[in-house]
């Protein structure tokens, strides 16, 4: 079915910006713990990072980038509105994104160039999830001054995005944590393992009317807020420091009607342990994904940022031997957080989040210098499609659950860590064991009926049947085959 293209509809006699891009069938909504389409077909949200999208490409690279995208099954990029190069950085084009830094006086070119992205990846079936505006430069500088985005402006801004791009997912905060004011005055509390010295602030009620500006504007472009409420979560930082709340959403905004889904940052780094939350670890993504499940109010839950393939573990270059994440890890950590519960997942590799075109821009080395069209082709980015497939060919959907009671025995930690996942009507058991070791697998959740027993490849979406006896003991020691080129299987038992 092909997709409608964009229409601009113009409002008011005298209105100049009174234009809303109009895309049926964009907007996705909340059902349970899950994501689905306005128009109720289950979503499986598989993300890319591509925070310089709007900014860095031109209409050519982005067609390029979104092209390669939508072949490895990607149906959400993350991307920034106003970038953290702040308001007097020009995109690809030469324009600047607002008139005289003025967050109430947007400059039409940046924008009809962020129009045309937005429609050309929902012609390819994927939506923007978008950052309106990155936090630690718009709301505070990097010098910790106070930025251009303020509880003055904050939400006529927001009115003005909400109204030109209802629909799509938008994301606030922005790697920054919302109670945070000097970033330098944090990182040396913890690095010197100190109580805290720094002074917080508290930014939330600037993000509660930039939320508030969002919905109205949404409302103004014709969105039913009672069929179709925006969907709206925050991108926290790492947690990486102490005290605060968590590194998720729903820590800090639990009760606000506005946060409609709910996300971590598990990010690039192991931290040594680091009260209260010893275990915040970014090979244990799926403690953030248990935390989030465990809120009684059901959202749909992501990590929205996980550790990038191609980046250097723990941060840059800390370790001394650039060892980066690979695709083993970013594959094992996703498919840990899916099982565990998460509606989808987020990947992101160090290159193509940073927009990194050589000869055009600066590289950030958070990882090696590769160019973003060499880094397309990373392995990872190729097999998250694999974490979609194995959930998305079940049928039951709806009333899958994580379930680590199906694993008889030690669980392990870290990318040792086996997770479990079932139909919680019985159709199906999928255990992930991530090093390939046998596990013994409590089958008495299965429904009456022939089962039907297979490994599958998760580098690359293959599955082999294998006999599965019926009678005997309810628990089963299941050993997965043996290859060279990955350690880890899914063993799936289905009812047929
Ligand atoms: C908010 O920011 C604008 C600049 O964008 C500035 O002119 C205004 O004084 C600020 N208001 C407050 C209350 O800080
Ligand atoms: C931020 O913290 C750093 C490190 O403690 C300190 O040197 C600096 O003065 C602080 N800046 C502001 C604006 O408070
Ligand atoms: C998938 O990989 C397995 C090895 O793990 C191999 O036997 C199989 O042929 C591959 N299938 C495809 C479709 O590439």
């Amino acid at each position: 079915m092909p997709f409608p293209g964009y229409v601009l509809v113009f409002c008011g006699l005298f209105a100049t910006f009174c234009s809303s891009l109009n895309l049926p069938g964009y907007a996705l909504q909340a059902n349970g713990r899950l994501f689905e389409t306005e128009d109720g077909k289950r979503f499986f949200w598989q993300a890319d990072t591509a925070w310089g999208l709007f900014h860095k490409f031109s209409l050519e690279d982005a067609d390029r980038y979104l092209t390669d995208r939508a072949s490895k099954k990607f149906n959400v990029i993350l991307a920034t509105a106003l970038t953290q190069w702040g308001p007097k950085d020009k995109n690809r084009n030469g324009d600047l994104p607002l008139i005289s830094q003025d967050p109430t006086r947007p400059n039409e070119p940046y924008w009809k160039h962020v129009d045309r992205i937005v429609e050309m990846a929902f012609q390819k079936r994927i939506r923007i999830a978008m950052v309106p505006a990155w936090g630690g430069t718009y709301f505070f500088s990097s010098s910790n001054k106070p930025g251009i985005l303020n509880g003055t402006n904050v939400k006529e801004f927001g009115h003005w995005i909400g109204k030109r791009y209802p629909g799509l997912p938008k994301l606030l905060v922005a790697d920054i944590n919302p109670i945070w004011t000097n970033k330098s005055a944090v990182v040396d509390d913890y690095r010197n393992r100190r109580s805290k010295t720094h002074k917080m602030t508290d930014y939330s009620p600037v993000y509660d009317k930039l939320a508030e500006g969002l919905i109205s504007g949404e409302v103004e472009a014709g969105i039913d807020q009672e069929t179709t409420p925006a969907m709206i979560t925050i991108h926290p930082t790492n947690q990486w420091f102490t005290p605060g709340p968590i590194a998720i959403s729903s820590a800090f905004f639990d009760n606000r009607p506005w946060l409609t889904f709910d996300a971590s940052q598990t990010g690039h780094t192991n931290y040594q342990p680091n009260p209260p939350m010893a275990w915040w670890n970014a090979e244990k993504p799926y403690e953030a994904i248990e935390a989030m499940y465990k809120n009684p109010k059901p959202r749909p839950l992501i990590d929205n940022e996980a550790h990038y393939e191609n980046r250097y573990i723990n941060g840059k270059n800390r370790d001394g031997k650039n060892t980066v994440w690979t695709a083993k890890d970013v594959r094992i950590g996703n498919m840990q957080s899916v099982f565990s519960g998460a509606s989808g997942l987020t990947y992101g590799s160090d290159n193509v989040m940073q927009g990194y075109i050589p000869d055009v821009y600066k590289h950030d080395p958070s990882g090696p210098a590769v160019s973003v069209w060499s880094e397309l082709s990373l392995a990872g980015a190729g097999q998250m499609q694999w974490i979609q497939k194995v959930i998305t060919d079940r049928a039951a959907f709806y009333s899958r659950i994580p379930d680590q009671s199906v694993i008889i025995g030690d669980v392990g930690a870290g990318e040792e860590h086996i997770t479990a996942t079932r139909d919680s009507t019985g159709s199906f058991i999928m255990v992930y064991s991530p090093t390939g070791k046998p596990v013994t697998v409590e089958t008495k959740s299965l429904s009456i009926g022939q089962v039907k027993a297979s490994w599958y490849d998760p580098t690359n979406g293959t599955y082999s049947s294998f006999e599965y006896l019926t009678g005997g003991s309810s628990q089963r020691l299941f050993s997965p085959p043996k290859s060279t080129t990955h350690p880890d299987w899914v063993l799936i038992l289905e009812v047929v």
